[in-house]
């Protein structure tokens, strides 16, 4: 296998996805809701590449822990920057036809994925804290998708999503992809402190931006 296996495996899928797109990092700066808006990377393209990868890896089993807040009330098709911030994630992977588990500790939000997923019988909700529901997670992960506790500064959200990956990485296939979201604020974000473990448990580092992905293949 060569030194930047995963980025020769994905080259050609991250090429299509990406091609042309700008995504800022802002660091510490505050984000006007213009900005978030209007100037902020949005998830699609990082949700679209993932999914071609899995596939691409033949991949079974998505877990996400923070599911949708957001009622969708278009085709995945479309694109509002207003609407589509958090990114409809639940659904995207429900396309998918994949096994998809998904947490939320917020019933409100357990029931809006419920309602924009009640056409999939692939989607299995859960409504409990993200790192509980991962260490009782009884299954092979091909994909892990952490997008939970807020980047604010009231919330030790770089630690509980570094916890969320710890939970999980017993549970993580040979060849797997993990995607955070928010890594485009406060100093990485929600991936400030799960990345470098995630490097050191044998991942390469294949996007950095709105969202950071990160991909384990196998030798096997
Ligand atoms: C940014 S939203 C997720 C957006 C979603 N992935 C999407 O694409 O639409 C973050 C979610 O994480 C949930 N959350 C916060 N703390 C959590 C925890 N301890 N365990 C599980 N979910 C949590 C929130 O309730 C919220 O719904």
């Amino acid at each position: 296998m060569s030194l930047n296996s995963s980025w020769e495996f994905a080259r050609e899928i991250l090429t299509k996805h990406f091609a042309g797109i700008r995504h800022p990092l802002f660091f510490g700066n505050t984000l006007s809701a213009d900005d978030q808006t209007n100037l902020r990377g949005k998830p699609r393209p990082y949700l679209l590449a993932a999914i071609d990868l899995l596939t691409k890896m033949q991949g079974k089993t998505i877990v996400e822990v923070g599911c949708m807040r957001q009622p969708l009330r278009h085709s995945l098709e479309e694109f509002n920057p207003v609407c589509c911030n958090d990114g409809h994630s639940t659904v995207f992977w429900a396309r998918t036809g994949l096994a998809v588990h998904t947490v939320d500790i917020n019933p409100g939000c357990c029931n809006v994925t419920a309602e924009a997923c009640r056409s999939y019988p692939n989607v299995r909700i859960s409504c409990g804290d993200g790192v509980k529901f991962l260490r009782n997670f009884n299954g092979t992960i091909d994909l892990l998708y952490l997008d939970a506790w807020e980047a604010v500064e009231t919330i030790p959200y770089a630690e509980k999503h570094l916890e969320a990956f710890q939970a999980a990485r017993e549970k993580l296939a040979p060849s797997a992809i993990v995607l955070i979201d928010d890594t485009d604020v406060a100093f990485g974000g929600k991936g400030r402190l799960a990345i470098p473990a995630i490097i050191r448990d044998g991942f390469e580092l294949l996007l950095i931006g709105r969202q950071t992905m990160l991909m384990r293949l196998s030798q096997h």
